[in-house]
C-alpha cells in the first residue's frame, strides 16, 4: 500500500476486539504493520484471536477489561505504554444490545425495561467516552493519534425496535463530532476523531433477528436487504479500508466525520 496509507509501527487498540467487527478490523489494521492490542472481557475469547492474526503475520496481544471499568482501562493503558511505548489508535467496537432494551413485536414502547435501557445506552455511549478519557490522555501526551467509534445506520434513521440502542448510536455520532472539535481545538490537528457507521453485517448479537435456523431471511433480514441498493450484508472484512484510512496520514484533514459502509442504504429513499 502507498506510504500514504502507511500505518507501520502504529499502536491501535481495539474494544471488542473479540466480537467479529473488532475482530475483523483488528486482523485488517495488523496486515498494515499495526501493534494490535484486542480488549474486551473473555481473556481466552482475546487470545485465540490475538493467535489468529499471529499467524496471518500480524503482531496482537489481548488485555481483558471491562470499557465501563476506568481501573481496567487505565489498567490496558499502563501495560500498553509500558510495553509498545504509545498508542496512536483507539477503535471503539465494544457495544451491545440487550432484550429488555428491545421492543419484541407482541410488544410496545410501555413494555421497555428501564433498567436495561440504561444498561445499553450506558454500555454504548460510556463505553465509548471512557476509553477515549483514558486513552485519548496518551494521544494528548503525544500529540497524535486517531480515534474511530462506531455507529450505525440505526444512529441517523431509528430501526424499529431497537430504541435503547438507536438512541445510544446517536448519542455516539453526537459525542464523536464534539471531541472532534475538542481534541483539534484544543491539542492540534494531530489528533483525530471520527465514526464508522457500520451498514448490517451479521454478527452474534443479530444473527437471530436476520436469520432463521435454515439459514433464510427473517421477515426483518428480508426487509433490510429489500432496502440496500446492493441486496446483501455486509461482510466484515469490507470495514478495514475505511478503518485504514481513517487511521493513517490519507485522511490528515479529516475529523468528526462518520462514515457509512453501508451498501447503499443510507443513500435509498426506498422509492
Ligand atoms: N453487526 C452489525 O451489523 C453492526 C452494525 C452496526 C454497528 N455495529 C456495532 O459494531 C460494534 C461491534 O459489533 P459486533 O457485531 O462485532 O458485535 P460482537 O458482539 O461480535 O462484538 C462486541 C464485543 O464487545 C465486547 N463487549 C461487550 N461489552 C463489553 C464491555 N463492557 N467491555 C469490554 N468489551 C465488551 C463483547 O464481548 C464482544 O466481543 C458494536 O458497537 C455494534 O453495536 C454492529
Amino acid at each position: 500500500m502507498s506510504s500514504m496509507f502507511d500505518l507501520t509501527g502504529k499502536v491501535g487498540i481495539i474494544t471488542g476486539g473479540g466480537g467479529v467487527l473488532g475482530g475483523a478490523m483488528a486482523l485488517g489494521l495488523a496486515q498494515q504493520g499495526v501493534q494490535v492490542v484486542l480488549m474486551g472481557r473473555n481473556q481466552d475469547r482475546l487470545n485465540r484471536k490475538a493467535q489468529k492474526i499471529e499467524e496471518a503475520g500480524g503482531k496482537a496481544i489481548g488485555i481483558s477489561g471491562d470499557v465501563l471499568s476506568r481501573n481496567d482501562l487505565q489498567k490496558v493503558k499502563d501495560e500498553v505504554t509500558e510495553a509498545f511505548g504509545s498508542i496512536d489508535i483507539l477503535i471503539n467496537a465494544a457495544g451491545g444490545n440487550l432484550k429488555g432494551a428491545t421492543i419484541s413485536p407482541e410488544e410496545t414502547f410501555f413494555d421497555l425495561s428501564p433498567g436495561d435501557f440504561e444498561r445499553v445506552f450506558r454500555l454504548n455511549l460510556s463505553g465509548t467516552v471512557l476509553p477515549c478519557m483514558i486513552f485519548g490522555e496518551a494521544m494528548k501526551e503525544q500529540g497524535s493519534g486517531s480515534i474511530i467509534n462506531i455507529s450505525s445506520l440505526t444512529a441517523s434513521t431509528p430501526f424499529s425496535r431497537v430504541v435503547g440502542y438507536a438512541a445510544a448510536k446517536a448519542a455516539i455520532d453526537n459525542f464523536t463530532k464534539w471531541l472532534a472539535v475538542e481534541m483539534a481545538m484544543k491539542f492540534g490537528e494531530g489528533i483525530r476523531v471520527n465514526a464508522i457507521a457500520p451498514g448490517v453485517f451479521i454478527g452474534e448479537q443479530n444473527r437471530l433477528l436476520l436469520l432463521n435456523d435454515d439459514q433464510s431471511l427473517t421477515e426483518r433480514g428480508q426487509s433490510i436487504i429489500d432496502r440496500t441498493p446492493v441486496k446483501r450484508f455486509g461482510q466484515p472484512e469490507e470495514l478495514v479500508s475505511t478503518a485504514v484510512y481513517l487511521c493513517s496520514e490519507a485522511s490528515g484533514f479529516v475529523t468528526g466525520t462518520i462514515i457509512p459502509v453501508d451498501g447503499g442504504f443510507l443513500a435509498y429513499a426506498g422509492v
